[in-house]
């Protein structure tokens, strides 16, 4: 199987988490773009989905989906989103694609929240995959001189603005030993909206797509 294809096998592997007649939080990125595709060939059988980007809403309402505000919305039993890096913990990198902030609302906000990736996303310990954080625009210069007294090395996302209108920095070469300490403590600097460490708040379930078929973890 190449990657795209254990994406798709990911995807479908989610479905059987959809909960009938309600609605499901939906992620942002290529394997949550996969799952977009499968939701469509079941879209009868849910209420409406809950975006987490921008993108994601037109690809829910291309498939034929009904998009809903997660204020409109007083139970969300599931999220299937992918991930950036995943450990056996279950505590997540995410945000490559720049949509951290409201992948972390939906999250938070759901009653499992399933994590769909390949098995390239496997690590053993965070931080192989640059870092993102979503910055007050102001604040951006502020953060990065305090990720390098932490041993990062920040780098701006060029002509990037989230759908929030802010900018992200990803930080390099970070050692994340503890990632709910480090997460807990990139959100106490003023001016970081939300931090691409989902450990606080990781994954339930993390399903693998693998030569071998799917791992659930
Ligand atoms: C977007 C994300 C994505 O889940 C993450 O970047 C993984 O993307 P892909 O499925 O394309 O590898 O966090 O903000």
């Amino acid at each position: 199987m190449n990657r795209e294809e254990k994406k798709r096998a990911a995807a479908c592997a989610a479905l059987e988490f959809v909960i009938p007649g309600e609605p499901v939080g939906v992620g942002t990125g290529s394997t949550a773009n996969a799952f977009i595709e499968a939701l469509g060939g079941i879209r009868g059988r849910i209420d409406a989905a809950v975006a987490s980007s921008k993108e994601t809403a037109s690809r829910l309402a291309a498939a034929g989906i009904r998009v809903v505000d997660l204020n409109a919305v007083s139970d969300l039993p599931v999220y299937i989103d992918g991930a950036d890096e995943c450990t056996r913990h279950r505590h997540l990198i995410k945000g490559g694609g720049g949509a951290l902030v409201r992948e972390k609302i939906v999250a938070e906000a759901a009653g499992k929240f399933i994590c769909i990736v390949d098995d390239s996303k496997r690590v053993e310990r965070l931080g192989r995959f640059p870092l993102p954080i979503e910055v007050i625009p102001m604040a951006r210069a502020l953060v990065a001189r305090k990720m390098v007294r932490l041993g990062g090395r920040p780098e701006r996302r060029v002509g990037f603005l989230s759908d929030n209108g802010n900018e992200i920095i990803d930080i390099h070469d970070l050692d994340i030993l503890d990632p709910p300490a480090l997460e807990a403590d990139l959100n106490q600097i003023p001016g970081v909206v939300a931090n691409g460490i989902f450990a606080r708040r990781g994954a339930d379930v993390i399903l693998m797509a693998t030569e071998e078929g799917i791992e659930s973890l």
